[in-house]
């Protein structure tokens, strides 16, 4: 057994009673949202400054990278972001260049916060399952076509894209990132916001995933279209058109879906109620396991289609989810991850460090080879 599947199974523990949890949202709000446009209260961004510095400090430890970077973009939208950007680095680059150790400082204070959520009461006891979503949502509006989206210009700190249906709620991670982004002004917030997903895996008992920083900040206009990220109410092929776009295939789909082991669904969010499994701050093939081996039937509710599990009701499938088991060519890797959570582990960790890089050009990037942070568990090891 690996160590990662060690650690994870050191964490296996059922934080959620198979009970009265699920209802708890809908109680909160019957009026739940699906994909409307509009965005729940207080979900206006932070912080709309235009000039961020922080991955133009990264691309100061890339020396002449940003640079070249900077002249050779061919977008005119693209060289306004990183000569703005650039004018700050100058400053940046005179007074501080962040080190990995940096970077590894950043990591451990998110790490430190997760289990902030024990004392507020939040949600199953962690923020990392919402961090996790956050990272996903900022890098998954990538289109391989236009090379636009994805997480380099951390736009969701924008309107319209703060306020697109299927980010609902993300203000809260957001929020929770800002005061790490006031202690560590240096970092940009794209790097920022993929570190947090980092974090949340490694710290939530799942693989090592490789991360480097070099995002940049960028402005409003370079906000991706709505519609860009999956709708859960839809069948395969929509998620085949979704991921495609981004540029997965079929087992890098099923290996990111699986995700879903961590967090819950929240109906005055998308809409959805319930986890998906029951221990849902801990990464684990769980999802695929319950998916294969339980009976799923559709949830009598006044909310949208989703399932639940025939035989506690408790937990909770997305259509999109379901379909991972109604397609021949999704299912076969259902099976294989859970079975083999090692083998899941291995894919979920290469796939989401892509998925994190998507719409970073390569030049901005600080170093060729992608960063292994060290875990809160092993911060003291040298
Ligand atoms: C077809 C693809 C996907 C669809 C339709 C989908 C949809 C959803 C929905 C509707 C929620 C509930 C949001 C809420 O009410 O709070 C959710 C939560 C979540 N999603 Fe996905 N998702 C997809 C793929 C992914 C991927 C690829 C990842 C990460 C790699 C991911 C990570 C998460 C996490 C961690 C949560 C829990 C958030 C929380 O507990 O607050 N999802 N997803």
């Amino acid at each position: 057994m690996s160590f990662a599947a060690l650690r994870a199974s050191a964490r296996r523990v059922n934080v959620v009673a198979p009970s009265a949890r699920v209802s708890r949202g809908a109680l909160r709000n019957p009026a739940f949202r699906k994909y409307s446009t509009e965005a729940p209260q207080g979900s206006a961004p932070k912080s709309n400054n235009k000039l961020l510095i922080g991955g133009v400090a990264a691309a100061a430890i890339g020396g002449v990278a940003f640079w070249v970077y900077t002249s050779n973009s061919s977008s005119a939208r693209e060289a306004g972001t990183a000569l703005k950007s650039g004018a700050q680095a100058a400053k940046v680059a005179t007074n501080f260049v962040p080190s990995k150790e940096d970077y590894q400082k950043v990591y451990n204070r998110i790490a430190e916060i997760l289990d902030a959520a024990a004392d507020k009461g939040y949600d199953d006891g962690s923020y990392g399952p919402i961090l996790l979503r956050l990272a996903w949502h900022a890098s998954g509006t990538y289109d391989k076509e236009t090379n636009t989206g994805g997480s380099n210009y951390a736009t969701m700190r924008f309107e319209p894209e703060a306020k697109h249906g299927a980010n609902n709620g993300l203000n809260i991670a957001r929020d929770l990132l800002e005061p790490i982004k006031q202690e560590f002004p240096w970092i940009s917030y794209g790097d920022l916001w993929t570190l947090a997903g980092v974090a949340a895996v490694q710290e939530l008992g799942g693989p090592k995933v490789a991360w480097r920083p070099g995002r940049i900040d960028g402005t409003a206009d370079l906000c991706p279209p709505d519609g860009r990220l999956p709708d859960a109410t839809q069948g395969a092929d929509h998620v085949r058109n979704i991921f495609y776009r981004m540029g997965f295939n079929d087992q890098e789909i099923v290996a990111l879906i699986g995700a879903h082991a961590l967090g819950r669904c929240h109906s005055d969010r998308s809409g959805f109620e319930g986890p998906w499994t029951f221990s849902p701050t801990s990464v684990t093939n769980e999802f695929y396991k319950l998916l294969l081996n339980e009976k799923w039937v559709w949830k009598k509710w006044n909310g949208p289609k989703q399932l639940e599990d025939k035989k506690t009701h408790s937990l909770m499938m997305l259509p999109t989810d379901y379909v991972l088991v109604q397609d021949k060519s999704f299912k076969k890797w259902v099976k294989a991850y859970a079975d083999d959570e090692d083998l899941w582990f291995k894919d979920f960790s290469a796939a989401l460090s892509r998925l994190f890089e998507l719409g970073v050009p390569t030049q901005q990037f600080v170093t060729p080879e992608a960063w292994i942070m060290k875990s809160s568990d092993e911060k003291d090891e040298n």
